[in-house]
């Protein structure tokens, strides 16, 4: 070993038990071709011991594991004398580069420090309560929520808080019902993907289950983006279709999902479910206008949508609840809850459907239950019943 490669392995170890080290980065792979492009190092307390994490970032999926500090040392210089040619390390005293060219000829330059210890020690402590793990899911980062190091960006932080919720509620919803061997998702109005992409990782890589998904969005630009990074990071079997929910043609499916479409298009997409068969229907509803526009009682409800913002906020009460009685007549037991709190986004209402027996008496009953939400409201049609 070299007398370089040494001092730096030394300075590790010093910062490591001084406290003093923020993180360290191997790059600059030997081998072009080889599949492990980077390796992230950063302290982690482990059952009160202080470890290493390695992060080794390849193509499709991060690695992650956990070394004291002797394995982490011969694991280090390993890699820099066969994988990579560079490595960082940045602790809170000061940064240093070492860079060891073709002819094995190492140097070390050293720089004032540029990070400091705390952001990095709270950042670790905020991904371990999450579900998904911000450094290992590369998806993130080819979305712009992450960074190369998987620290999620400070104006994605609401987008990453969703796609926790979302991944945990769809942990909570699948954990009871057994899929074919292939789980077929449509997720319709998939905009920039950040849901669809986490579900299918979810999937995919956490599950360990086959699934295809098609995203079926009506912005060319989005479709081609979302495309283009499945294809990065070798999500095979998701894909992204350009079109409208309305003209989509659905076939039989596991899943449909629908978050966030505008107005009557949540609608078309969970008619679009009922009529592929689908065992769980989710969807966001977004904006409430259909409803709102006949909305006129003529009873003691007056008092209510006489106020403009109560009349919106009753209509979205009302629209949702006529989704979620509709669903129940074509079979489906329904559960409507908070998405994500409101300080995070408005539109926080997710509905649940998932396919059940239930008998035609009790069918007849949702729609009975339908009619009288109209007559009470005078209102004359619902879109998903036109659909349907
Ligand atoms: C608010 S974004 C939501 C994206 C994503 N589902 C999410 O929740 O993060 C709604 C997306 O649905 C698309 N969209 C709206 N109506 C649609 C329709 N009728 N057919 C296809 N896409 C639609 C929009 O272009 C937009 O990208």
């Amino acid at each position: 070993m070299s007398n370089q490669l040494s001092s730096f392995l030394q300075k590790i170890s010093e910062s490591f038990n001084q406290q003093q080290l923020v993180k360290i980065t191997l790059g600059n792979k030997r081998d072009k071709s080889a599949d492990l492009k980077n390796v992230f190092i950063k302290p982690v307390r482990i059952k009160n011991t202080e470890k290493l994490s390695f992060t080794y970032r390849n193509p499709t999926q991060d690695i992650f594991k956990n070394y004291d500090l002797k394995e982490s040392l011969i694991l280090i210089e390993k890699m820099l004398q066969t994988d990579f040619y560079n490595a960082d390390l940045f602790t809170a005293v000061n940064d240093l580069h070492l860079a060891i060219d073709k002819n094995d000829i190492t140097k070390i330059i050293t720089k004032p420090a540029t990070l400091s210890i705390t952001a990095t020690t709270q950042q670790h402590d905020k991904q371990k309560v999450r579900v998904v793990n911000s450094t290992t899911a590369v998806y993130l980062h080819q979305l712009g929520i992450t960074t190369a190091e998987g620290q999620v960006k400070k104006d994605m932080q609401d987008k990453f808080k969703q796609i926790n919720r979302y991944v945990e509620i769809i942990e909570g919803i699948i954990k009871d019902i057994q899929f074919e061997k292939n789980i077929t998702v449509a997720d319709m109005g998939s905009g920039k993907g950040y849901l669809t992409f986490a579900l299918y990782d979810y999937l995919i890589n956490t599950l360990k289950k086959d699934a295809t998904i098609v995203g079926i969005e009506m912005r060319d630009d989005l479709v081609n983006k979302c495309n283009q990074i499945a294809k990065n990071i070798h999500y095979s079997n998701l894909k992204f279709e350009k079109g409208t929910i309305q003209d989509a043609e659905v076939p039989a499916i596991n899943m449909l999902i629908a978050l966030h479409a505008c107005d009557t298009a949540t609608d078309d997409a969970i008619f679009k479910g009922i009529q592929a068969n689908a065992e769980v229907i989710i969807c966001a509803p977004c904006c409430h206008k259909q409803i709102r526009k006949q909305m006129a009682p003529e009873n003691e409800l007056k008092s209510i949508t006489r106020h403009g913002i109560l009349l919106e906020r009753q209509a979205e009460i009302v629209t949702d609840s006529i989704r979620a009685l509709i669903l129940e007549a074509h079979g489906y037991k329904t559960k409507v809850f908070e998405f994500i709190a409101t300080e995070h986004t408005p539109k926080n209402v997710l509905i649940v459907a998932t396919k059940t027996n239930k008998t035609e008496t009790a069918k007849q009953e949702s729609l009975e239950k339908v009619a009288g939400l109209k007559k009470l409201f005078n209102i004359k049609t619902h879109y998903l019943e036109t659909l349907l």
